[in-house]
């Protein structure tokens, strides 16, 4: 089998001197990295396709072992470094009642408290890297094609501990999903914010206003700055859509909290790029736009149309499933999505490993969560 930095080479990327390899350069060859699976040939791209904004266009993505698959539709992994890390918020809803807000939290029910969290579970996954264990992720990496340069970012003695060597490799991810090329904020939609009123066109200004209006689709999908200096388009909080079931039953964050109420809910993604990661949903149940706006349309008036769900009893009927909006308000909406696509993701030519990063964007710290004060409060769990 060919090595990866041949493949690198014959892509025309160089890999950067010694001097200037940075913990973000480590995570992207790890990234790419195919010869960290059981058996080899599987990497994080192979299921975060950087020419689909790192997300997997198959409804479900095969593991190393060819005969196993997982349950979820690989979600893209553009702006992922922005999701807060999981957080339960004390709140007095409307009655004046005490309540409580969900937040945040990496996979899409939540189960990984933050991003450093969530990248170490790949690679030991048995339907997806299926390692055996941190010895075997540090045998690996001692063995790469870029293992100088991971040995010359630990001290002498750390190269032979295992632990040492795989926490390297999980920082490293860390520092390379922050990277500005996962978070461009150059869609059509940001030019339009930033003045250029024709930036869109007249289908999709109609679309932005069924988003915000007769849709409710901002009511979750958050238009707003309050998590980050420019909308990423979600809150960060978690909902049970009703989407079509396939195969088993699947309880979302309802699992992680053991609470019933939760079954079922997945977290709101963001909806850039949203145009390039079909299918759609946790399951990739719906495969195109259009479709997953005539579910949200008339889900409940064509209960035929979409078959059985997970959890009906945990399914939200209030801002969805009859919005009574028309053939045109539905296409429009499609046509909005579309200009939430990156200008980065757009320029990729067919082969490009990686999309270019624009200047100036703000750095990752800049997160902040909806809550004004990070809760004392982490484990989903607890008492509620
Ligand atoms: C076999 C396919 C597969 C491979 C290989 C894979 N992933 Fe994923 N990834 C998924 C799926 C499916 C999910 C959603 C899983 C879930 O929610 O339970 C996911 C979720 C994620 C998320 C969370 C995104 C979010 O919105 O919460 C991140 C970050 C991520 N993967 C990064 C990586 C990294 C880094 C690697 C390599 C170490 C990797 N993935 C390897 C399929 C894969
Ligand atoms: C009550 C909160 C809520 C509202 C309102 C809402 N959404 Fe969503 N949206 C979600 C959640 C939660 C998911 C993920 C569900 C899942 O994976 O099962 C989602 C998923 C999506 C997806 C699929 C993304 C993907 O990558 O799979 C799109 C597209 C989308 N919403 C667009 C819209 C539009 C357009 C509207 C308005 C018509 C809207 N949403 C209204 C909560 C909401």
């Amino acid at each position: 089998m060919r090595s990866f930095s041949a493949k690198l080479l014959a892509l025309g990327v160089t890999l950067s001197s010694a001097a200037e390899f940075r913990l973000a350069d480590l995570g992207k060859e790890i990234f790419f990295d195919q010869n960290l699976s059981q058996p080899v040939g599987q990497s994080c791209s192979s299921c975060h396709d950087p020419q689909k904004a790192f997300s997997d266009p198959r409804p479900l993505s095969p593991g190393a072992v060819s005969d196993r698959v997982g349950t979820r539709n690989a979600p893209s992994l553009m702006y992922a470094a922005l999701i807060s890390p999981m957080a339960v918020e004390d709140v007095y809803d409307d009655e004046g009642e005490l309540s409580y807000i969900i937040e945040g939290g990496l996979f899409l029910d939540g189960r990984a408290y933050d991003l450093l969290e969530q990248v170490k579970q790949p690679f030991f996954e048995k339907h997806e890297m299926n390692l055996s264990g941190e010895d075997e992720l540090a045998r690996r990496l001692r063995r790469a094609s870029y293992a100088t340069h991971l040995k010359k970012s630990l001290k002498e003695e750390d190269w032979e501990s295992d632990e040492k060597v795989a926490d390297l490799a999980y920082r490293s991810l860390v520092a390379f999903l922050r990277e500005p090329l996962f978070r461009p904020f150059n869609a059509r939609i940001d030019d339009y914010w930033a003045g250029e009123k024709d930036a869109l066109n007249p289908a999709e200004l109609r679309g932005f206003g069924v988003f915000i209006n007769k849709g409710r689709c901002a009511t979750c999908h958050f238009v707003g700055t309050g998590v980050w200096p420019k909308p990423v388009f979600t809150d960060y909080g978690y909902d049970n859509l009703g989407a079509p079931s396939r195969g088993e039953k699947d309880p979302g964050l309802g699992m992680l909290t053991k609470r019933d109420d939760e079954l079922g809910q997945f977290r709101v993604p963001s909806l850039r790029n949203v145009a390039l990661t079909a299918p759609y949903l946790h399951n990739g149940s719906i495969a195109t736009l259009q479709e997953l706006m005539e579910f949200y349309n008339s889900r409940d008036l064509e209960p035929e149309r979409w078959g059985k769900t997970d959890y009906p009893e945990t399914v939200n009927h209030d801002d969805m499933g009859d919005l009574k909006m028309t053939k045109e308000e539905v296409e429009d909406l499609v046509a909005f999505m579309s200009a939430l696509t990156d200008q980065s993701l757009l320029k990729m030519k067919p082969g490009d490993l990686l999309p270019e990063a624009p200047e100036g964007v703000p750095s990752t710290e800049s997160a902040r969560t909806f809550f004004e004060h990070r809760p004392d409060r982490i484990d989903p769990a607890a008492d509620r």
